[in-house]
């Protein structure tokens, strides 16, 4: 949540700070601001809306200067308005902040700076920071970076903080605790951001700052300190995402970019792991065979559309290594006294490898003894160092708020973990596990075709724009499409939308079904349970609903049960949410596209959740 950025260089910082705020925008777009620091003072502009009203309100103005820090803003105190807007500043306008987090003491504190003179003008729990900085410059003489160390000393909670002085004009400071912040510096500039994208046109080498670090970055260099004091060594991971992956490269939205971008997704991830005939090859899992086949249970937390890839994944590994599989959103887990021991596996996914809630789940299970894997697309993010083993999926920047490509990526990289403990476990015949590889390797070019039927996808948007209520329902791996397939369309249509296993319909949500309701169901790989599916769809007809289904080429029994049909190709029954669910993301995109809404930033929501 909430995007910043810090330049120090050669060049004017005002256009680099845009360039990476626009990078980071679907971090956070409620408000935005820079503060640049020339000729002893710090020019400040901050304006509530979209970063595009921080740019009209800059107008002609160039706040000329070479060192500088941006925001771009997800309320969390004080609304967004102008005056809550980041960067915030002391009394005496010599110390600008950014902020992502929430401080939790931040009443107490400003209660204490109240009473010594202070004068705080905003709602948020930021602007103590930069009146804390103020205070201890003012009564020692010291760096912007003692400062900011003594200031932090005081804070409660989670912070990722960029701090500049007008006294130092050479010097951006920025600390960590439990929120992302990310430095690097090349030839004659330093860089700070809370996102890869934003530092990818000046350097691929970044330094993601450890909890309790600060980092002082200059022109050229970059010193790393812990919260004591004590500095630190310098470790760099490279980053491989290509400049032109943050851009939208002739497509209308990020988010259709994305959708277009997941054959790729796939295979990226798929590659390396498939590199040996008819195996799969994990060289990030290091634990034995004989570990391995200790394992007598498996859990599965993560939050959102990651939520849904696990509950996909269940599916298949139960199936495959018939080890038990829990699934818990992350934000319960660990308040429900979960029962895990070392013979438990934990799988923590989040595209970000930022999520709070996720964060706090895998560290939980660590301590509980248990062997966590991690799936993430973000290198040097949070979940990297808090997890065992960590798999990357190769969907390259996703800046789109919905996750598309990063799904697709996540539910082939659980496959392939599932097919991997199948493997060295011997639950699964080695044939099968070659047949089932060679299916998951046809996946991309099927996803082409589904692709390939955008147009029709959208004229049906186009007829249930208006509809106020969705039902999807699924059996099966189909129930998971269901649930995403909502999700999509509430995140970005604002079309109230609820994913339910077919059976469960007659149980409750069969009531909010009337005419003109559009039902979309899956019809795809179910085969056992087919007649039971096409039973629901002819509940919900007989109750006056739209169907919308979703189901294999040829299949006449469904096409005579269908308002809208939409093929998707033939794979095994585990692997077809891969297929359906891109259907689904077009329908959702087109809907929201239909009503004249950004599908790249829905409101209220955040690429990255870093607070719980
Ligand atoms: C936010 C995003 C969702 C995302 C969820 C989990 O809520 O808006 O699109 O699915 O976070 O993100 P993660 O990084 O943990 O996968």
């Amino acid at each position: 949540m909430c995007g910043i950025v810090g330049y120090v260089g050669g060049d004017e910082a005002l256009p680099v700070l845009l360039d990476g705020m626009r990078k980071l925008e679907y971090r956070g777009y409620d408000s935005a601001g820079v503060a640049v620091v020339a000729d002893g003072d710090i020019g400040v502009v901050r304006k509530a809306g979209h970063l595009q009203a921080l740019v009209d309100e800059l107008g002609a103005t160039s706040l000329p200067g070479s060192l500088g820090i941006g925001h771009t803003r997800w309320a969390t105190h004080g609304a967004p308005t102008d005056l809550n807007a980041h960067p915030h500043r002391d009394c005496s306008g010599k110390v600008a902040v950014v902020h992502n987090g929430i401080i939790e003491n931040h009443d107490s504190i400003r209660a204490g700076l109240r009473s010594q003179g202070h004068k705080l003008t905003s709602d948020t729990d930021t602007e103590v920071v930069a009146h804390l900085i103020e205070s201890i410059l003012a009564a020692e003489s010291c760096s912007l970076r003692e400062a900011v160390q003594g200031a932090i000393e005081k804070l409660e909670g989670a912070f990722a903080l960029v701090c500049v002085a007008a006294g130092e004009p050479d010097c951006i400071v920025a600390a960590r605790q439990e929120a992302p912040i990310i430095v690097g510096a090349a030839d004659g500039m330093g860089i700070v951001a809370s996102g890869i994208p934003a530092l990818l046109a000046y350097t691929r080498n970044v330094t993601p700052l450890d909890d309790r670090q600060i980092a002082e970055v200059r022109a050229g260099s970059v010193r790393i300190f812990d919260f004591e004091g004590r500095e630190q060594s310098v470790e760099t991971v490279m980053v491989e995402w290509s400049l032109d992956a943050a851009e939208k490269g002739g497509y209308e939205d990020f988010m259709l970019k994305e959708i277009f971008e997941q054959p790729a997704a796939l295979r990226d991830t798929m590659r390396e792991r498939f590199r040996s005939l008819g195996k799969v090859t994990l060289d990030e899992v290091h634990w034995s065979t004989e570990e391995l086949a200790r394992i007598t249970k498996i859990v599965v937390v993560a939050c959102g559309t990651s939520y849904h890839a696990g509950m996909m994944a269940k599916h298949s590994i139960e199936h495959w290594t018939r080890i038990p599989v829990e699934l818990d959103l992350a934000s319960e887990f660990r308040y429900r006294d979960p029962v895990l021991d070392e013979h438990s596996l934990v799988i923590g996914i989040a595209q970000s490898g930022e999520t709070a809630d996720t964060l706090a789940a895998i560290r939980f299970a660590r301590r509980m003894g248990a062997k966590v894997v991690a799936v993430t697309n973000v290198v040097g993010s949070s979940i990297t160092r808090d997890a065992d083993a960590i798999l990357f999926t190769h969907a390259g920047p996703e800046i789109a708020v919905a996750g598309t490509k990063t799904f697709l990526a996540q539910l082939a990289a659980l496959n392939i973990l599932a097919l991997y403990l199948a493997q060295e476990r011997g639950s699964m015949p080695p044939a099968k596990i070659a047949e089932t590889i060679d299916a998951m390797r046809a996946l991309p070019e099927q996803v082409d075709e589904v692709l390939a039927a955008q147009g029709e996808i959208n004229r049906a948007a186009k007829r249930y724009a208006g509809a106020r209520d969705f039902l999807y329902i699924g059996r099966g791996v189909g129930m998971t499409v269901a649930m995403e397939g909502a999700l999509k369309l509430k995140e970005i249509s604002y079309i109230h939308a609820e994913g339910y296993a077919a059976g469960e319909l007659k149980h409750g949500a069969i009531a909010l079904v009337e005419p003109g309701v559009p039902v979309v169901a899956i019809l795809t790989g179910v085969s056992p349970l087919y007649d039971k599916m096409l039973a629901n769809v002819e509940e919900v007809r007989a109750r006056g609903a739209e169907t919308i289904l979703v189901a294999h080429p040829g299949d006449e029994r469904a096409r005579s049960l269908a308002n809208e049909l939409f093929e998707v190709p033939i794979t095994k029954p585990l692997l077809t949410p891969v297929l359906d669910t891109v259907t689904l993301q077009l329908l959702a995109y087109f809907i929201a596209k239909e009503k004249g809404l950004s599908p790249d930033k829905p409101r209220n929501l955040a690429k990255s959740v870093t607070v719980e």
